[in-house]
Parts: C-alpha cells; sequence; structure tokens
C-alpha cells in the first residue's frame, strides 16, 4: 500500500528552461543557481504561506508576483507599510552562498559532484542539511541560511555534472538527502565511462555498457592538471584541462549548447525539483511557522536592548523596561509589532546571557527580572555585551544600548567595529551620567568610543540625565517600526555654517529628524519655502522636542520634494533624518570571481583599496523593483564632502551591479537616488553603515561544522598592498570557545601569509549553536586593517539516520460535497522511533482540522479531525535530529449518500478512498 507522493509541479519550473547558462552562479545575463534555487524557494513559501492562512481561516491573495506582494500576503496584514528589505535581506543570505561554492571551492570535486565524488558530495549534502535542522532549533536563522544556500549549489550540480539525466531518469536522486540511504551502483574507479569526443560537441559520449548497466559516473574536472583516470568523462569546456585528453570532450549540462539543449533542460528541471525536495524535507522537520522565518517571512521591527545592571542603573532598567512594555502592548497586533527580541544584560564582570525570543511575554518576563546591582564604581563589560547582541540578531537590526559608564572591555572595538560593518546593524546608546561615576570621568572622552560607534552604524549617541531618559527614548518607538528608511545622514566635526538638502517622495511618511551635539543652531526649510527655526518647539512644519544632546523633530506633514536643514555652528553634530516607506534597498559589497563559473561573491570584509568598488544593490518596493527605476548611485563621506558617482548595470530580479571607480578615502555610504514609476515620484534613500577601503584582506572560509569536545582548524590568509612587517592578529568568538592562533604574521608588500584558528567547544557544546568568529588583521602601527567574520556551527554527530515510521490505522465518516460543513472526519495514525533518537514533535503541514495525541509506550497515537471542507491532511513526525516522516492522506468526498460507509474493512475503505501514504519507508 505504499506509494510515492507526486511531486508538486510548479509551473515557474518552465520559466527556468528558457535559461542559457543556468549553471553558473551569480551575476551573469542568464539564468543561474540563483535563478534555480530561487524559483524553488518562491513557489515553496508561496505554497507554505498558502497552507498557513487556510489553517488561519483568512484569505491568501497575493496581489502580484513580486516577492514583498507574497510577503504582504503571507503576513496577511490589511493595514501599515510592509517593507521588503527583511525578505530579500533572508534570500540574499541563501543566493549568496552559491558564488562561494564556486569561488571558494572552485577546486573542491565533492562540492560540484566531479571526479565521481559521490560518496563525498552526498555526506555533504546530508551534512548540510542536519546543520540546517540543528540551527533553525537554536534559532540561528543566518546560519542555516547560509548552509541552506551552498547545499542546494551542490545537489543542484549533481544533475548537471553526473549522468543521472543520460540514465534517462526521470525524477530526482531522493538517496542525495536521505541520511538512511546511501549512493548506489558508482561505476568503478578502473571502469570506462566515456567515448571519445574529437569535436567536443558531442550529444552522449556515454559508454553504452554505463547506460545499460545504470552506472553512476560524473564529469572529471581538470583546473590545474589534465591528468585523470583512464577512460572517464571530463566536465569540458576551457577551464577543464582534462577535456583534451582522451576520451576528449566532457558531459557538463551547465551550460545550454545545440548539441546538450535536451540534456541541459532535463537536468534545470530535475534540478529545480530536487530542491523543492529538499525544502520540503527541511519543511517537515522545522514545521511552517520556523520555515517562513527562515525564509525571510517576518515583521520587520526587531526590539534588541543592552542593559548595564551595575548599582547606579536602576531609573535606566526601570526607563527600558517602560519603553519596552509599551511598544510590545501597544502595536500588539499591528504591522509594527516585532517579530523578534534581543535582550544583552551586562555588569561587571558578568555580561550576558543573550535573551532572544520571538514572544513578548517571555521579553517581558526577562526584562522584569533585572535588577540593578554590583559593580558600582568600575567601569562595565558593555562591548562584551553588544558583541553578543551585533551577533545574535538578525542583520540591520537597531540596537539600544543603556549604560552610565565607559566601557572597560575597550579591547573590543575594533571586533565591534567590523561586526557593526558585517552586520549592517544601527547601534545607538543611551548614556545617563551618574554624578558619582563621572566624578573620576571626564565626560565625553571617555564616552568617546560609544560616539565613534554610534556614528559606524549610522546610530545615535544620546547624553540625558537619569531623570529625563525617558524623554529620549521615543527614538526607540521611532525605529520600531516595519518600514523604516533612512534618507540622510551626516556628521560634522567640527561643525560649520552649512546647508543639508533632502528629498521627500510620495512614499515616505512619519518623517522625524534627530540633530544631536550641543548648543546647536538650525532653520528647517520646507519645498515650498516654510521656515522654521530649533528655537521654535511648535511651529509651521513640526515640533521639536529637545532632551539632552539630542534635538527630534516630527514633522507635521511629509511634504514631497526637496528640503533644506541650514546649520549655523561651530560645535560638532551629527544630523539624520528617516521616515516610513516601503522603498528601500539591500547592498552587498562584492568582487569578481574567475573559473569554470565566474560571477560574484560578497566581500565580508573591507573592500580593497586600489581598485574599484563594486556593490550588487536589490531594490524593494511595494510593488517590487519592477515599479522602480535608478538614477543614481554614489559613494558618500560621511563627514567630509567626497561624492563619488558610481555605474549602474541591471542586473536580472531587481538586482543592480554598481561599480565606483573613484572611491573616497574616508569613510562613506550609499547614496540611491531613483524614481518611484507609479507617481512619478522621485526619491532618495542612503545607507547608515559606514564603510572604507583597505589594503590589507582576510579570507578564511568556513566548510564544515564543528564537532562539540574536538580541534577545529581553520586557516585563514591575510595579504596586503600596504607596508611590510609584523601584522597583528587578533580573534575572538562570541561563545568564548576556547581558541589559539598566531599574534602576528609576517608580511611583505604585495605578499601574503597564512594563518591557523584553533577552537575546541565544550563537549557539552548544544549541537546547532552557532558562534561567530572574527579575526582581524591590523598592519605596522596600527595604520589600516581589516578583518573577516565567520559564522560556524557546532553540530553533534548525526547517528540516528532513520526517520519516524507514521502509519495510518483507520479513518471515519464520511464526507458528502453538497454541504461539506456539517460533516466531519477522522484520521488515527501510529506514530514510532523505534530505532531513532524518539519523537520530538508532530503536526499538520497541510489541513485545517485539529490533532490530538497521545503516548502509549514507544508509540504515539494521534486522531485527526476535520469538517469535510477540509479533506486532505498531511501530519509529519519529527525526531530529535529532524529527521521526518509523514503520512497523507485525502478524504473523498461523495456526491452521493449510497456510496460507501465506514463500515467497510479498513482496507477495503483505504482502496476506494484513495489512501496515500508514504512515511519514508518507500
Ligand atoms: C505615523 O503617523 C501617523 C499619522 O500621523 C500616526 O497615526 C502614527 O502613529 C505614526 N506612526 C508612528 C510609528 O509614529
Ligand atoms: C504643525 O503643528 C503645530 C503644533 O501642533 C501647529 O501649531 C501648526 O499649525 C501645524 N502646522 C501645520 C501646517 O499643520
Ligand atoms: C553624479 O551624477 C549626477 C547625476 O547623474 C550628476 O548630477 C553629478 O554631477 C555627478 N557627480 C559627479 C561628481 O560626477
Ligand atoms: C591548512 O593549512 C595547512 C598548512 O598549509 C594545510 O596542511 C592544511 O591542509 C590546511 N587545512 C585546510 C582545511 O585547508
Ligand atoms: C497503534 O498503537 C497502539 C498503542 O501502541 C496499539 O495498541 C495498536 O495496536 C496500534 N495499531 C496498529 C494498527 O499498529
Ligand atoms: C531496528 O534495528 C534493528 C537492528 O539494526 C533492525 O533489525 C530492526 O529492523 C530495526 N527496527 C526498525 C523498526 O527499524
Ligand atoms: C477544532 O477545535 C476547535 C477548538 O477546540 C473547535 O472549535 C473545532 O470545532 C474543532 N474542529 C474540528 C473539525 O473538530
Amino acid at each position: 500500500m505504499i506509494m510515492k507522493s507526486s511531486v508538486p509541479v510548479v509551473a515557474l519550473i518552465a520559466l527556468v528552461v528558457s535559461s542559457v547558462q543556468a549553471f553558473v552562479s551569480v551575476g551573469g545575463s542568464g539564468n543561474t543557481h540563483v535563478t534555480i534555487t530561487g524559483h524553488a524557494v518562491m513557489a515553496k513559501i508561496h505554497e507554505v504561506c498558502e497552507v498557513v492562512a487556510e489553517s488561519e481561516g483568512r484569505e491568501f491573495n497575493p496581489m502580484g508576483s513580486s516577492p514583498e506582494e507574497l510577503l504582504r500576503a503571507c503576513l496577511g496584514t490589511a493595514t501599515g507599510e510592509v517593507s521588503g528589505a527583511k525578505f530579500r535581506t533572508a534570500l540574499n543570505q541563501i543566493y549568496m552562498q552559491n558564488g562561494f561554492v564556486d569561488r571558494d571551492f572552485m577546486s573542491s570535486a565533492p562540492h560540484h559532484f566531479n571526479n565521481e565524488a559521490f560518496t563525498e558530495g552526498r555526506n555533504l549534502i546530508i551534512q548540510g542539511i542536519a546543520a540546517i535542522k540543528a540551527n533553525v532549533r537554536t534559532d540561528n536563522l543566518q546560519s542555516a541560511r547560509e548552509t541552506l544556500g551552498r547545499v542546494c549549489h551542490t545537489l543542484q550540480d549533481f544533475y548537471s555534472h553526473s549522468n543521472w539525466v543520460e540514465l534517462r531518469n526521470r525524477s530526482p536522486y531522493a538517496n542525495l538527502i536521505r541520511p538512511d540511504l546511501n549512493i548506489e551502483n558508482i561505476a568503478d574507479v578502473a571502469m570506462p565511462t566515456c567515448s571519445d569526443c574529437a569535436s567536443g560537441t558531442c550529444p552522449n559520449q556515454l559508454l553504452p555498457d554505463i547506460l545499460n548497466g545504470k552506472f553512476l559516473t560524473s564529469g572529471y574536472m581538470g583546473l590545474f592538471s589534465p591528468n585523470k583516470p583512464k577512460g572517464k568523462c571530463s566536465h569540458g569546456g576551457e577551464t577543464d584541462l582534462s577535456s583534451n585528453q582522451n576520451p576528449r570532450g566532457g558531459i557538463s549540462k551547465d551550460e545550454r549548447h545545440s548539441y546538450n539543449a535536451d540534456l541541459h533542460n532535463k537536468a534545470v528541471n530535475l534540478a529545480s525539483e530536487a530542491t523543492l525536495e529538499l525544502l520540503e524535507d527541511i519543511r517537515g522537520a522545522i514545521g511552517n511557522k520556523d520555515y517562513l522565518r527562515l525564509m525571510g517571512i517576518a515583521r520587520s521591527a526587531v526590539l534588541a536592548f543592552v542593559i548595564d545592571t551595575t548599582g547606579s542603573m536602576a531609573d535606566d532598567i526601570a526607563e527600558a523596561k517602560r519603553v519596552a512594555f509599551n511598544i510590545i502592548d501597544s502595536k500588539k497586533g499591528t504591522q509594527d509589532e516585532p517579530s523578534e527580541y534581543i535582550l544583552v544584560p551586562f555588569n561587571d564582570p558578568d555580561f550576558g546571557p543573550l535573551i532572544r525570543t520571538t514572544d513578548p511575554d517571555v521579553m517581558k518576563l526577562e526584562i522584569s527580572k533585572l535588577k540593578a546591582a554590583g559593580g558600582d564604581d568600575i567601569p562595565e563589560m558593555c562591548l562584551s555585551g553588544l558583541q553578543l547582541a551585533l551577533t545574535g540578531a538578525p542583520s540591520s537590526s537597531y540596537i539600544y544600548v543603556f549604560t552610565d559608564a565607559p566601557p572597560k572591555d575597550t579591547y573590543l572595538e575594533n571586533i565591534i567595529t567590523a561586526l557593526i560593518r558585517s552586520t549592517k546593524s544601527t547601534v545607538s546608546f543611551f548614556m545617563t551620567t551618574s554624578r558619582r561615576k563621572r566624578r573620576a570621568l571626564n565626560a565625553r572622552s571617555d564616552f568617546q568610543v560609544y560616539y565613534d560607534m554610534a556614528l559606524a552604524s549610522g546610530g545615535q549617541a544620546i547624553e540625558v540625565s537619569k531623570s529625563s531618559i525617558s524623554q529620549a527614548t521615543d527614538i526607540i518607538v521611532d525605529t520600531s517600526t516595519s518600514a523604516l528608511v533612512t534618507i540622510l545622514q551626516r556628521s560634522r566635526d567640527p561643525g560649520r555654517v552649512e546647508s543639508f538638502s533632502f528629498l521627500l517622495d510620495e512614499s515616505v511618511t512619519n518623517t522625524t529628524i534627530y540633530i544631536t551635539g550641543s548648543s546647536l543652531t538650525f532653520n528647517l526649510r520646507s519645498p515650498t519655502g516654510v521656515s522654521q527655526s530649533n528655537t521654535v518647539a511648535n511651529g509651521p512644519l513640526g515640533t521639536i522636542q529637545t532632551v539632552g544632546n539630542l534635538q527630534r523633530i516630527q514633522l507635521n506633514e511629509t511634504e514631497m520634494g526637496l528640503w533644506f536643514i541650514e546649520m549655523t555652528t561651530s560645535r560638532p553634530y551629527t544630523i539624520k533624518v528617516i521616515g516610513q516607506s516601503a522603498i528601500t534597498f539591500i547592498y552587498n559589497f562584492v568582487e569578481e570571481f574567475k573559473g569554470p563559473h565566474p560571477g560574484y561573491a560578497v566581500i565580508d570584509g573591507r573592500p580593497s583599496a586600489g581598485s574599484p568598488a563594486k556593490l550588487l544593490l536589490t531594490l524593494t518596493g511595494e510593488k517590487g523593483p519592477e515599479a522602480l527605476e535608478v538614477h543614481e548611485v554614489a559613494l558618500v563621506e560621511v563627514s567630509g564632502v567626497k561624492v563619488s558617482n558610481g555605474t549602474v548595470e541591471k542586473m536580472a530580479g531587481g538586482d543592480f551591479l554598481v561599480t565606483v571607480k573613484d572611491v573616497p578615502e574616508g569613510e562613506f555610504v550609499i547614496l540611491l537616488k531613483g524614481k518611484d514609476k507609479t507617481f512619478s515620484s522621485l526619491f532618495q534613500r542612503q545607507t547608515t553603515t559606514m564603510m572604507s577601503q583597505s589594503k590589507v584582506t582576510v579570507k578564511a572560509k568556513a566548510d564544515s561544522s564543528m564537532l562539540p569536545g574536538q580541534e577545529f582548524k581553520l586557516n585563514f590568509t591575510v595579504t596586503t598592498n600596504g607596508s611590510s612587517g609584523a601584522y597583528t592578529i587578533r580573534a575572538r568568538n562570541d561563545k568564548n570557545i576556547p581558541m589559539t592562533h598566531p599574534s602576528t604574521l609576517s608580511l611583505v608588500s604585495g605578499g601574503s601569509a597564512q594563518g591557523t584558528v584553533s577552537l575546541t567547544p565544550p563537549a557539552d557544546t548544544v549541537s546547532g549553536t552557532d558562534v561567530t568568529l572574527t579575526i582581524e588583521a591590523e598592519g605596522p602601527g596600527g595604520s589600516d586593517s581589516n578583518y573577516a567574520v565567520l559564522r560556524l556551527s557546532v553540530l553533534s554527530k548525526v547517528t540516528d539516520l532513520t526517520p519516524p515510521k507514521c502509519e495510518i490505522v483507520d479513518v471515519q465518516g464520511t464526507c458528502y460535497s453538497s454541504s461539506c460543513s456539517s460533516s466531519k472526519w477522522e484520521l488515527s495514525v501510529n506514530i514510532t522511533d523505534n530505532n531513532g533518537t524518539g519523537i520530538e514533535s508532530i503536526s499538520i503541514q497541510q489541513g485545517s482540522g485539529n490533532l490530538t495525541q497521545k503516548e502509549v509506550e514507544d508509540c504515539v497515537m494521534g486522531l485527526y479531525e476535520a469538517s469535510c471542507c477540509s479533506t486532505s491532511v498531511t501530519l509529519s513526525a519529527v525526531d530529535k535530529v529532524g529527521n521526518v516522516g509523514r503520512c497523507s492522506y485525502t478524504m473523498k468526498s461523495s456526491a452521493d449518500s449510497r456510496l460507501i460507509s465506514m463500515s467497510l474493512p479498513l482496507w477495503a475503505s483505504l482502496l476506494l478512498y484513495g489512501f496515500l501514504c508514504y512515511s519514508f519507508t518507500l
């Protein structure tokens, strides 16, 4: 009675086939690994959103086909702006890893299923899937996404680089994602597999013995040497030196040519289907809700606090609590409700732990537990706490630090700056001056490090008295919204007489201007020429609130057009203009790489000085990027006046490649100007994370995960075009895992040197723990530095390979299509995981009925009850390591009440009702 479920055939796949170069990585004009992954990802999100909407009893009707419209429909919000930025960021975290596989593992056969490395390639997939499931369990979504991107690449390459398609297989090879099954019938190393192809363009070179015997083989890739075992197929192509050795030619189906078009198309389709099956497996293991979070379908706002809990902080803690409660209570059920809460306390010498939750009540509870005590007269571990928040919060979060003392752990300063650049999160500081601590300190110079970090991240450094902190925290409410954009940010030190202009467009609402600095005078002017000076608290343009060194100006209404702020002061100041709008962009600095599959890969450190800066931008708006135009992209100095225009090249899917030749020397941000075609309205957006170029590069690649209790070695390479000498190496991880690394590396200008970091995670580390490792190299005299940030996972060795077994034991009820709402049906299942780690959870993957369960010895008995209006169900049972077993059943409705009632014997009714159960024991 066991049948295989049919793979949902997705219409989108048809689009993929039109590609020319399907298996190249990011970039290029045709379809790529990214489009194959992208179509599968979007199709699966669509499917899951629909199921979730059905189970919540609401409509699911995306207005169009863009990711933004899918997001909006999936979140099911009627009101409020929805920003696609977080969703696009999550998707990019998946897609960008494709580039890494072609760059960092270019010559690794298993990553591409070259050289008949089937067992090793499959192991990468199986380990990757286990890591993804473990990471989701510990809520480390970014790591899970990155691993998913890499696993998809390898999985897809199987169809292009092996002879699976030539063997006339019509469906994906399930064993690649099934830990309990091995790859079978691999051609022996001594077995010849291909015939010679002098032209290099033969439709099918595989030997008849291979085809008849159904032997699995793949092409050999000779990047550095033409040698390959005798008689073996080559990958083929210009970069493959082995393709000139007999048997010449190649069997790669990466690109479509006239001689292989059919094979290429089939490979693309199978790669797409296989990707869908992989996604389905992950979804089954983590459930619909976490699956959507993994895919970036979540409300945008995240509330992240880092709070000093030393003795003098009682008032500040009370205020942080008040603000958090206010946001949680007032935004509940709206689009602005935070999707995630982060809390990190710090004291002296303790800090942490990081509390990360999606449950507002947990956040309320945790923040209520904070008590001010101890460590009163000495500075605290602020940067250590901030490090945890930066690595634990999703990228581009707004993080608020409450403290009344300078940091003691200033040795973390460079690491924090690196993490800010890498995560693009914005950090603001509320510094309340306590008279007792102030005695020994002299104000700004001690807090300078906070000012520097706020500026580097685009946040604010706000100094207020403890008694007036409650007036300053409105800024947190302003940023707890779903579609926050920055329109302008500049800093001047010293200040000077200067006029700043900024463009407000049709889509912007709730515009707020922050100016920090003391004794400032300024004048605000609207596009129609109305003015308001800083001395007028309630004027024609807005209300100005002043507290400590912060002035917050809320515009009464957002008049479209060019606004001006005229500053007349010589004191240092920063200006920031924010608003709410769905139109925004995300970006990554990238580098081009060559090889068999050239493309662009994200740079995680600072871009290299001396060469043009390249950026990949993704534009997002309410109706998707197609409704937007880019006019101008420039790198702008935040503290200077230099503006460097870039040349903009349109790529697929709303992406743009920007090349800037004359990069500013100082710290810069990105300014984008464009047009919203819907309203014909010009807009301007700016990034907030400051960046600059460096002559030093630090490169490291994380391949496998770490094992608890075992030493893990990671090589890194430092290269410099700057001065020769001893480069200081600093490495830190956010989980305090014991670690060794060289303290210096000796470099000559134009050269490079390699070092190794060894980490030994304690034996009791929870599987799925995510470790952020930052490696920094600083040139002689501290002149120049760069860093690499890596996310590594600790993963226990998985020994339970068998999924739970789900068996349908009974079906009751009769459904009539004429009156579905008045009748019910029920399904009984027995679920066991006899030889495994045990059942972790059982959930309804599809269907809007109710499930009750009862444990009887080693067996979980489940009863699913549903209305006859919902006739299909899929139950998924997950064991403790994420193996998934499923039961599916579809109740047939009878038009006519004379048909079968359930008094028939079970086997007969199952036959008649179209029994479909597959519990992964196919
Ligand atoms: C935005 O402005 C509208 C109208 O002025 C107001 O109702 C709303 O509360 C504001 N939202 C925020 C987050 O300030
Ligand atoms: C803006 O608000 C202030 C204070 O509420 C008010 O005095 C002023 O008339 C308003 N201006 C406009 C144009 O609505
Ligand atoms: C940058 O481009 C804009 C628009 O094309 C132009 O107005 C501006 O003069 C350019 N700036 C420089 C420095 O080339
Ligand atoms: C790291 O470098 C050492 C020395 O060059 C080399 O022997 C080792 O294989 C490298 N390890 C990895 C994982 O690349
Ligand atoms: C289902 O499990 C229960 C409890 O272990 C057992 O009594 C029953 O016989 C099982 N049914 C089937 C069909 O295996
Ligand atoms: C459990 O493992 C044993 C020994 O490996 C095997 O014989 C048995 O069939 C397994 N049972 C199940 C339910 O998988
Ligand atoms: C499911 O449970 C809810 C709440 O207990 C109940 O209102 C509903 O009728 C149940 N549905 C079915 C099909 O039993």
